[in-house]
């Protein structure tokens, strides 16, 4: 079985932009992740930003369509062709490039605003691509992130659920083991030298993600008392609630997401590179 299987970008990218495709899914994110970075970036207007881990280009053209200068940066060169072409055939001016995130072709200092969405979790060193990151940001400058948190919830919603069940996520592309805790990425920002370090949850399953808990402490207690009664109660009403949204998936494709204080699964965040730093 695969894991972290980086391929699927490469044979996807000749559809990303393509509504039908799987990978079309991605685009779905940008609104509700756009509406939590607005809330420190008000306006785009004219500010340097990169996207590391860009992919197809998605959140490049929402970003350059909002009037940021715009850079995109993938290790996938597929990827870039298709963000290219599609960028052009739009008439957007994006700077893209084919690179590793581990090692920024871009001099220190360069960006107000850098992002990485949906990517730490696929890199072979986050630790240093968060430094890399640091380093080409501008003091005072801007990093925006989301990810997936490494817990019994993330492996059953993200690989058995949304893998190898549902098939929404094609099988192998994600490796539990990559998956980052919170307090793991917010311990290394501060070290770097980040500071005003914010996270919530970026919360798709709602209140799944609760029940999933509970789930988890009944398979470590196994008692199987009155409150396991209340549990599966509760998560026949959660079931049917999801199911109404998955159907509303199927049909208009997209999610519905709310920033919240559950990072039980994947979480967004931003931290400010020091001021100080020359
Ligand atoms: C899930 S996709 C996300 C794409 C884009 N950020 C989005 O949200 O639409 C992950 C992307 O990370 C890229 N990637 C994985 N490892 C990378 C690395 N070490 N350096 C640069 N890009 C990487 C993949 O090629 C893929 O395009």
């Amino acid at each position: 079985m695969k894991k972290n299987d980086l391929e699927f970008y490469d044979l996807s990218a000749n559809q990303w932009w393509d509504k039908n495709a799987k990978i079309y899914a991605l685009y779905y994110l940008n609104q509700p992740r756009f509406e939590f970075f607005d809330r420190f970036v008000p306006h785009w207007q004219g500010l340097k930003v990169l996207d590391v881990g860009c992919g197809g280009g998605f959140s490049c053209e929402f970003m350059a369509k909002r009037g940021a200068i715009t850079y995109g940066i993938d290790s996938s060169a597929k990827c870039i062709e298709a963000a290219q072409k599609h960028s052009g055939e739009n008439s957007l001016d994006i700077k893209y490039k084919v690179g590793v995130a581990e090692s920024l072709p871009y001099e220190n200092n360069t960006f107000d605003v850098v992002i990485c969405v949906d990517v730490l979790e696929h890199v072979s060193d986050y630790r240093q691509v968060i430094s890399e990151i640091y380093r080409v940001l501008k003091p005072g400058g801007i990093f925006f992130y989301d990810t997936i948190n490494r817990n019994f919830k993330s492996r059953f919603m993200m690989i058995w659920l949304m893998e190898n069940l549902l098939r929404l996520i094609p099988p192998g592309v994600h490796d539990w083991d990559k998956f980052i805790l919170p307090e793991e990425l917010k311990e290394l920002m501060l070290s770097l030298g980040f500071f005003e370090v914010e996270m919530k949850g970026f919360d798709l399953f709602g209140e799944i993600g609760f029940v999933l808990g509970e789930l988890n402490t009944f398979r470590k207690n196994l008692k199987f008392d009155k409150s396991f009664q209340v549990f599966i109660r509760k998560l026949i009403q959660v079931w049917k609630a999801n199911f109404i949204n998955y159907q509303l998936y199927r049909k208009t494709g997209s999610f519905q997401i709310s920033i919240n204080d559950d990072m039980s699964i994947m979480y967004i965040g931003k931290a400010l590179k020091n001021r100080e730093t020359l």
